[in-house]
């Protein structure tokens, strides 16, 4: 079986928790775009783990691979590889050779251009994930096997300093000492990490040929892609489903499945359009409800309802085959409940979902409202069955499977792995 879950709205779907869920399902897992910009909460025999490089799957697949996609801080990775016990002695841990570093210039690089955006500024991460895709695709970029040479690196980062100079001049980064203190640093990394290099394409290859399951594990959400999301308020990969094939190596052909992680409601951080965007009591009483602060810097995150019309677009670009539904809880605690099901402009639907900021504003929505279902309470196990959901519950479930034309094939709720719902298996 190859899989793929990938998150359909603006990042924060809960996608660890439901790669983490399937992953005893699967012998390898593998990352393949973004980098350090992705925050997964996994929870383990209730010990809490927060992965931003690692793919959720680590605690539980034989094999763990870090794509050529991502983008990646080497000192980052080492710290949270050290934080799984056992984690490289129980799996195999295999980094793509050709994945770009992120270096404590790009992350202040980050900074720097946010600053310059003004009006346009996104509100990054600050991992230092736009500058380091900037360089990839420059063709400057350090690659993780260049972590294995110290000259190359210096050559590099020399490179990088002299086409940045104008935007660094005024940081430590002008001193030549402390460039040369970012080589030692990076080369030190490559010394840990370097047992762990390899074309991890080939390897995943392998694994198909040799008959083993694969799951891939997107990071961010399709709304973010830096094509197909709202540009330029984005991150700075793609994040699609078809984007493997890119960022693994791996043809997306040979993929059996695709699903799509959806969120009950919608929550996004940073800047940009959000057009069923709640404000006031009820945004702050959902926020608080579902705990949505940013895994990676903190913030608040902007809360809204569920928006049918951008899933259906979600849907049609990955061809999402299943739906995990999370947080199915957090939303039956509102006094009420709307889901978006149009956009309509001067009396008439619109017939695509608007893209910039000045395509969002104006827009009438039409919504529907559902009962509130309460708080859930699993039995004392923490197992439930569709069947035992309150009724406005599954009505909510079986309307957005109506509407959607797929199936909710799981339904998440609460970070335990025992709190999951799977209908996939009748
Ligand atoms: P960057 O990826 O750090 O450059 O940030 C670009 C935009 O994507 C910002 O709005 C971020 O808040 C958002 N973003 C990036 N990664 C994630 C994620 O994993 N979850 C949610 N939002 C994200």
């Amino acid at each position: 079986m190859i899989c793929v879950v990938l998150g359909l709205q603006f990042g924060d779907e809960g996608k660890g928790k439901v790669t983490d869920f399937l992953s005893d399902r699967f012998d390898v897992v593998v990352r393949f775009n973004g980098g350090g910009n992705a925050g997964h909460t996994v929870v383990d025999e209730g010990k809490t783990y927060k992965f931003h490089l690692l793919p959720s799957g680590s605690l539980r697949a034989s094999t763990v691979v870090l794509g050529n996609g991502m983008v990646i801080d080497p000192a980052a990775l080492i710290k949270e590889m050290e934080g799984v016990e056992n984690l490289t002695t129980r799996t195999r841990v295999v980094i793509s050779k050709m994945a770009h570093v992120v270096t404590p210039i790009h992350k202040t690089l980050d900074s720097k251009e946010e600053q310059l955006r003004g009006r346009l500024s996104i509100g990054t991460t600050a991992q230092g994930i736009g500058p380091t895709y900037e360089d990839k695709y420059a063709r400057t970029g350090i690659r993780m096997m260049d972590l294995l040479d110290r000259d190359i690196i210096r050559d590099k980062i020399e490179t990088i300093y002299r086409m940045k100079e104008k935007l660094l001049e005024d940081t430590i980064y002008s001193s030549a000492a402390e460039r040369e203190k970012v080589v030692e640093e990076l080369y030190q990394t490559g010394r840990k990490l370097g047992a762990f290099l390899e074309y991890s394409e080939d390897l995943i290859y392998n694994e198909y040929r040799k008959g083993s399951s694969i799951i891939f594990e997107g990071a961010q959400g399709t709304m973010l892609d830096i094509d197909f999301g709202m540009y330029p308020y984005v991150t700075s990969s793609n994040a699609l489903s078809g984007a493997l094939s890119l960022g693994a190596g791996f043809p997306f052909r040979k993929v059996n499945t695709v699903m799509g992680v959806v969120k009950a409601y919608v929550s996004r951080v940073g800047a940009g359009p959000f057009p069923t965007e709640l404000t006031g009591a009820a945004a702050d009483h959902l926020r608080d409800l579902g705990h949505e602060y940013g895994t990676t810097t903190g913030r608040p995150r902007r809360v809204g309802w569920l928006d049918l019309p951008m899933l259906k677009y979600a849907i049609r670009l990955n061809d999402v085959d299943t739906i995990a539904l999370t947080k199915l809880d957090t939303l039956g605690q509102m006094n009420e409940i709307n889901v978006c099901t149009a956009y309509y402009r001067d009396g008439k639907p619109l017939d695509h979902i608007p893209r910039t900021l000045s395509e969002s504003s104006g827009l009438d929505l039409r919504f529907r409202s559902f009962e509130p279902w309460g708080k859930i309470e699993p039995d004392n196990d923490g197992i439930m069955n569709y069947e035992d959901l309150p009724e406005s519950a599954r009505n909510y479930v079986e309307f957005i499977e109506k509407e959607l034309g797929v199936k909710v094939g799981l339904i998440s709720m609460g970070e335990s792995r025992k709190s999951t719902i799977d209908r996939m298996k009748h």
